[in-house]
């Protein structure tokens, strides 16, 4: 049985006081049974994060492959492994598009991640104009060859994968469940191509794109869905409460 996970991605929002009452207060949710919570904060807030966190996890945004070095600005995996931080996100089209964050610098930070024991999120998605012109397939299938599909199934097991559609994060314009289920299904059957049947089963392929409390109850009943990666809306404990409830994982299933 795969994983069913939620996950927040704060982004560059909110203060520290705000951070750590918004994590005493996702880690106080109902969460329903088998759902996994993480939260993404800012890095700056993810030790205040750690030390409230008893029901959910806390990931990084962001890590360096490097280990130590001259290397301003950055943090590494290795450093978030000793903060105590289980989680990593890896390839968000943020962090491809503003920082130029490439598929060969994303196999390195994966490996990275995964040298340390940190689990990686691994964002994968396609812009507008490829939705558009037909080839988002090919284009998402692409971005795991160059960056995911080199590892070996021991290693690769340990990943999770999101599949945003840059067109739907932060716009509203979610993808309907026929696109999302398409592109998981999708995606799976290339992880069984490459890993055989029991992993692809086992790999959690989360959705993400203005995934809200009034879409999450359809496409988590996606047959290849299983959970989310949230933005704006895990930045309101009351909208991500309805995220991680068992009544939003059971009704449709
Ligand atoms: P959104 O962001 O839910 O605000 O669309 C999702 C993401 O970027 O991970």
């Amino acid at each position: 049985m795969r994983s069913k996970i939620v996950a927040g991605n704060w982004k560059m929002n909110l203060s520290q006081s705000e951070a750590k009452q918004l994590c005493k207060e996702v880690n106080s949710l109902n969460i329903g049974s088998g759902i996994e919570v993480y939260i993404f904060p800012p890095m700056l807030y993810a030790s205040d994060c750690k030390a409230l966190a008893t029901n959910i996890k806390v990931g990084a945004q962001n890590a360096y492959p490097k280990d130590s070095g001259a290397y301003t600005g950055e943090v590494s995996m290795w450093q978030l492994k000793e903060a105590g931080i289980a989680a990593v996100l890896i390839g968000h089209s943020e962090r491809r598009e503003y920082f130029g964050e490439d598929n060969a610098l994303l196999k390195n930070k994966l490996e990275a991640a995964l040298a340390h024991g940190i689990k990686p999120f691994f964002c994968c998605g396609e812009p507008l104009e490829i939705r558009q012109n037909g080839t988002f397939l090919e284009y998402v299938k692409s971005q795991l060859e160059e960056s995911v599909f080199h590892l070996p199934a021991s290693e690769f097991e340990k990943v999770v994968l999101a599949y945003e559609p840059i067109w739907a994060i932060g716009t509203g314009q979610t993808a309907s469940t026929e696109q999302a289920e398409e592109m998981h299904a999708a995606i799976r059957s290339w992880v069984e191509e490459k890993y055989g049947k029991e992993i692809a089963e086992n790999t959690a392929i989360l959705y993400g794109g203005s995934c809200n409390p009034g879409n999450a109850q359809a496409l988590f009943a996606c047959e290849n869905v299983d959970g989310g990666l949230i933005g704006g809306a895990s930045l309101k404990a009351a909208d991500f409460s309805v995220l991680v409830a068992e009544e939003t994982w059971t009704i449709l299933n």
